[in-house]
């Protein structure tokens, strides 16, 4: 059996900054309360579409691993916020990559969309489908944020990370996970106005009303967390003492905290970069794993475990033996088109563009 190490990995951060202070220009809310209750200070809002963000991530990606577009032979991009339903923002990244000979698919399992999508990459590279793989997190959720809903809006950013899998025969890369979804919690976190059952409710693209049950998503977050990491360690052999480095998803301090503690692993050995970009669902492990090497947090064959959770309620955790590389072979000259506007002002414009978001929502919301 082939293994899948990761070579290579790439970052794009809008450079768009919402901070605290920027959200209570127009939410009732504070730094304090969000600072207190979810760790988060500020977060990132693109100016551009997440094809874009995505294009620039895996071209770094890339680089760092030291392989041409045309040798991909999958692209898989997890989100839940895509550009356009159909086609696929996979398909736009493999168009502006120029990697045509690559198959590519869009994965949505909300903030456990990039593990969900490692994992498939993982498993058809390991079975010989394919070789060479490109595995994207990204989110551009500031369009269909329900900016007057402070319960929500103070929560979530933008961004993206990607990496190059590859086939090869050293134990590396993911080598034990746990994947499962709490379905009868899928009511907690629900956006309403995407998608076909709404229809008759004559909505703009991009009206958004959020259902959120924060207190239950807390507890079903860590419960989820904790038992995908007990499970995947026992997969992998090993218990929580042997982690190096643990990389969870980060919607909020004090539910990584918890994880934590139920899993047995000291915060020290835990990356955080949940104050400064807050909660960018499918981006946020990506995003994180990508900086605790930049850092020099991820050692060569360090074990790393990235327990995740998202709408669904979906829950899941990897275990990941690095390889020898900590470093990239290149670097990309890609970047963003640059940004004229503060966060503030971007998200000012999104609601206008978005209108009255609440005249949409008159009729009664149908329910799956
Ligand atoms: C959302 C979350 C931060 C709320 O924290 P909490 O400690 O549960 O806070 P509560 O729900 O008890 O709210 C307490 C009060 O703060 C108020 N409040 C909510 N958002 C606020 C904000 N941004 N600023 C100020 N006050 C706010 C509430 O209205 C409530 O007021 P009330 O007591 O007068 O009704 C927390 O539940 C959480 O992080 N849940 C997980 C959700 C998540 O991460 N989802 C993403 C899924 S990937």
């Amino acid at each position: 059996m082939k293994y899948a190490a990761i070579t290579g990995w790439g970052k794009c951060m809008p450079p768009a900054i919402l901070d605290n202070a920027g959200l209570a220009t127009f939410l009732e809310t504070s730094d304090e309360w969000i600072t207190s209750r979810t760790g988060i200070k500020e977060r990132r809002i693109s100016h551009v579409p997440m094809t874009l963000l995505s294009h620039v991530a895996s071209a770094r990606a890339l680089a760092c691993a030291g392989l041409d577009a045309s040798d991909l032979d999958l692209i898989v991009l997890g989100t839940c916020s895509a550009d356009e339903q159909v086609p696929n923002t996979a398909s736009g990244v493999q168009f502006l990559l120029g990697a045509n000979k690559a198959a590519a698919m869009d994965v949505n399992t909300a903030c456990t969309s990039f593990l969900y999508g490692l994992s498939s990459a993982t498993a058809m590279v390991r079975t010989g489908v394919v070789r060479n793989a490109l595995v994207i997190g990204v989110e551009v959720i500031s369009p269909y944020m329900d900016w007057s809903n402070r319960n929500v809006a103070v929560l979530f950013g933008d961004g993206a990370a990607a990496v190059v899998i590859q086939a090869s025969d050293e134990p590396s890369g993911v080598i034990a996970e746990k994947l499962g979804c709490a379905a009868d919690a899928r009511h907690t976190l629900r956006v309403r106005g995407m998608g076909t059952i709404y229809g008759n409710n004559q909505l703009q693209l991009g009206d958004t009303r959020w259902d959120f049950d924060g207190q239950e998503i807390f507890k079903r977050a860590v419960h989820g967390m904790s038992e995908a990491s007990q499970a995947a360690l026992q997969r992998a052999g090993v218990d929580s003492t042997a982690v190096d480095l643990a990389i969870p998803h980060q919607a909020n301090l004090r539910i990584i905290e918890a994880v934590a503690k139920r899993v047995g692993i000291p915060m020290d050995a835990v990356y955080l970069t949940v104050q400064r970009y807050g909660n960018m669902s499918s981006a946020t492990v990506p995003v994180a794993l990508v900086e605790a090497l930049e850092e020099g947090r991820v050692k060569p064959g360090s074990l790393l475990l990235t327990p995740a959770f998202g709408g669904g309620l979906t829950w899941c955790a990897h275990v990941i033996r690095w390889g020898e590389r900590v470093t990239p072979l290149g670097t990309s000259g890609l970047s963003l088109p640059d940004c004229e506007q503060s966060g503030v002002e971007l998200v000012q414009d999104l609601i206008k563009r978005k209108g009255n978001t609440s005249k949409g929502f008159e009729a009664p919301l149908p329910t799956l």
